[in-house]
């Protein structure tokens, strides 16, 4: 089959990482006889410096007529100081909303091999781990109004965390499937003690839970479950919680695996439509050193052969090839271990492609 993919390399460490990603694609594409077609436009910093903005309109349209996305990251200390609605984030965020990517799947799964590299207690974690994160991604603070006024003390600046029940059901339908399809638990995390717009969304995550009788639904604090997420991973199964809450919380489930390094995920719209982007960002301390872990970005092709295209052997293969790869004891610089072998983004992005 032939499939039309949009590709935003972006900044920093992005065109490294998805390099290496392409090549895997390109693999998968010879096993299988797929053909790849891939439309490499801008956003971020590669857009504002090239394009003189950073979500040209071009972009959105390449992205929208695409059958899929594919993202390396966008942002870097060259383009902090431009106003909000003006910086690389804020492409990502248009890309986001223009595409209706309202769900964002972030699994934390600790690789047996790495169990090393992940920096809890092994009486408490043993040797695995498997959380799904569903962020809600186009809605809360993210996209509520923001700006400046004349406050109390002077100058103040606000942003506001809001949430539609619409917008909640669409999440939470996401979550109660996940949840059936895996173990049956779904953790709700919130912070209906002290926002209004959280605790509309305990009640409409309650309400729903009706339709699905088979799973256990708990509610949980934010602050607890970022302590409880350090204290006893394996409790959880499946956590949705909104945009900024799934932001900082993925990004601690991910140092349990090892490194944010390791975190791919997949943003859904409407009809499987997605764009496939690793949870870290462009990594300005190590971009352009060959440094990498390109495997997260990896690992999100895999997600999208098969959340987008329903191809599972192919998604498999890529699955395994990564487990292949660092069961052989090959490490980037950030999974690193005693008695591990050190490769750059290059070379790890070659042994997955010799494993498929
Ligand atoms: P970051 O995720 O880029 O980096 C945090 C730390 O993790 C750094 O030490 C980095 O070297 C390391 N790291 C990240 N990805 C890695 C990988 N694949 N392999 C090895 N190490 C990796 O977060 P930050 O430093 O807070 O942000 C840097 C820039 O990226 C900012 O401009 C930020 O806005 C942007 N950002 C973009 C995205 C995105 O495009 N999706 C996500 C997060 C941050
Ligand atoms: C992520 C990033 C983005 C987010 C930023 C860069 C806008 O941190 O994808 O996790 O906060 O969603
Ligand atoms: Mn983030």
């Amino acid at each position: 089959m032939d499939f039309n993919l949009a590709v935003i390399k972006g900044d920093g460490i992005g065109p490294e990482i998805v390099d290496e990603a392409i090549k895997v694609l390109n693999k998968i594409g010879e096993k299988y006889d797929h053909k790849f077609n891939f439309t490499y436009v801008k956003a971020g910093g590669d857009a504002i410096d090239n394009v003189g903005e950073c979500l040209p309109k071009k972009t959105v349209e390449v992205c929208k007529n695409s059958d899929s996305v594919i993202l390396g990251a966008v942002g870097g200390p060259k383009w902090d100081d431009l106003p909000g609605d003006q910086r690389p984030e804020k492409a990502l965020l248009g890309i986001r909303e223009a595409l209706g990517l309202y769900a964002n799947l972030r699994p934390a799964i600790i690789h047996k091999a790495l169990s090393e590299a992940c920096p809890i207690k092994k009486e408490i974690i043993g040797d695995s781990l498997d959380i799904m994160i569903v962020r809600e991604l186009t809605g809360g603070i993210y996209f509520g109004q923001r700006g400046y006024r004349d406050g109390k003390y002077g100058n103040e600046a606000y942003d506001t965390e809001s949430y539609s029940e619409m917008e909640i059901r669409r999440i939470g339908k996401i979550a109660f499937d996940t949840a059936m399809a895996r173990d049956k638990k779904l953790c709700s995390v919130d912070k209906a003690n002290v926002l209004e717009s959280s605790r509309l969304w305990r009640k409409v995550i309650t309400e729903m839970s009706k339709d699905y009788p088979e799973v256990e639904l708990t509610h949980m604090y934010v602050d607890n479950a970022a302590m409880q997420l350090v204290r006893n991973p394996k409790q959880f199964d499946v956590i949705v919680t909104s945009n900024m809450f799934g932001d900082i919380l993925s990004d601690e489930a991910s140092q349990i695996t090892g490194s944010i390094g390791m975190l791919p995920s997949a943003s859904l719209g409407e009809n499987s439509f997605g764009m496939y982007e690793p949870i870290h960002g462009s990594a300005p301390d190590i971009a352009g050193k060959d440094m990498a872990n390109p495997i997260a970005t990896i690992l999100s092709m895999a997600m999208m052969l098969r959340y987008t295209f329903n191809l599972n052997k192919e998604a498999d293969d890529i699955e395994n090839a990564v487990a292949q790869v660092l069961d052989k004891g090959y490490r980037t610089v950030d999974i690193k271990s005693e008695d591990t072998k050190e490769v750059g983004t290059k070379e790890m992005g070659r042994l997955i492609v010799e494993c498929l």
